[in-house]
């Protein structure tokens, strides 16, 4: 089994939304897979009840005991674990990169987020696991984003090649336990979501199942 660690140090960047996504793109591509909460705000957790039956099964996780976790639900089966988890969280965030093959830092294109990544950064650093900063919530038409990436390569820090933009089609289905690729299959976000999860799945080195494609 695999697991990605969504982590930051800042609030609202989209590590909830970008978890759900990734753990329904997977599940797409034909991988059993599980998503754990580390937040107690248990974000992920409600919208994975809001699914009823419908994969990805989720799980809370406590993070001094997410190693354990992992371990006993890829014995149950599972391939790909999905790890959301709170802000703030230095313990908590470290022991995700830890338990992970891969960490992605979702960020967003600001001057402000751009500066706080550090914190996270060096956490991810300090797990010793691969890790890219995912540009997410950009505006379209704008010249933020190439900017954001412009000052991440600068300070030769990883970059995910995939940029998340601000489309409400992310925001919209998840208050009723969906996400993009099932309210808006044939949308933007549904194909910046199936074009992050070939180049994550790629980087996981997981064996291609099933042609993707958002719609
Ligand atoms: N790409 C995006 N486009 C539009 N809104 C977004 C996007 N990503 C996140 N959001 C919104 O930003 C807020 C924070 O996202 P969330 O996933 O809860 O972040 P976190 O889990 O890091 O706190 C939410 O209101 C969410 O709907
Ligand atoms: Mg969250």
């Amino acid at each position: 089994m695999k697991a990605v660690a969504i982590i930051s140090q800042k609030g609202g960047v989209g590590k909830t939304t970008i978890a759900a996504h990734l753990a329904v793109a997977a599940e797409r591509a034909d991988f059993t897979t599980a998503l754990f909460d580390t937040d107690p705000q248990a974000s992920a957790m409600k919208w994975a009840y809001l699914r009823k039956d419908v994969p990805p099964e989720a799980f809370a996780a406590q993070p001094p005991v997410l190693r354990e976790q992992l371990a006993k639900i890829a014995q149950a089966g599972a391939e790909l674990a999905i790890i959301d988890t709170a802000p703030n969280a230095d313990v908590a965030g470290s022991y995700a990169a830890k338990a992970a093959d891969l960490v992605l830092i979702p960020c967003k294109a600001s001057y402000l987020d751009l500066d706080a990544i550090r914190a996270s950064v060096e956490m991810a650093q300090s797990s010793g696991k691969p890790f890219f900063i995912l540009l997410n919530d950009v505006t379209v038409g704008t010249t933020v984003g190439a900017e954001a990436a412009a000052a991440i390569k600068e300070a030769e820090l990883p970059l995910a090649p995939i940029v998340l933009h601000h489309r409400m089609d992310y925001v919209t289905p998840l208050g009723g336990g969906q996400t993009a690729l099932e309210a808006t299959p044939e949308g933007k976000a549904a194909g910046e979501i199936v074009a992050l999860w070939t180049w994550l799945a790629g980087q996981l080195e997981l064996p291609k199942k099933t042609e993707m494609n958002a719609a």
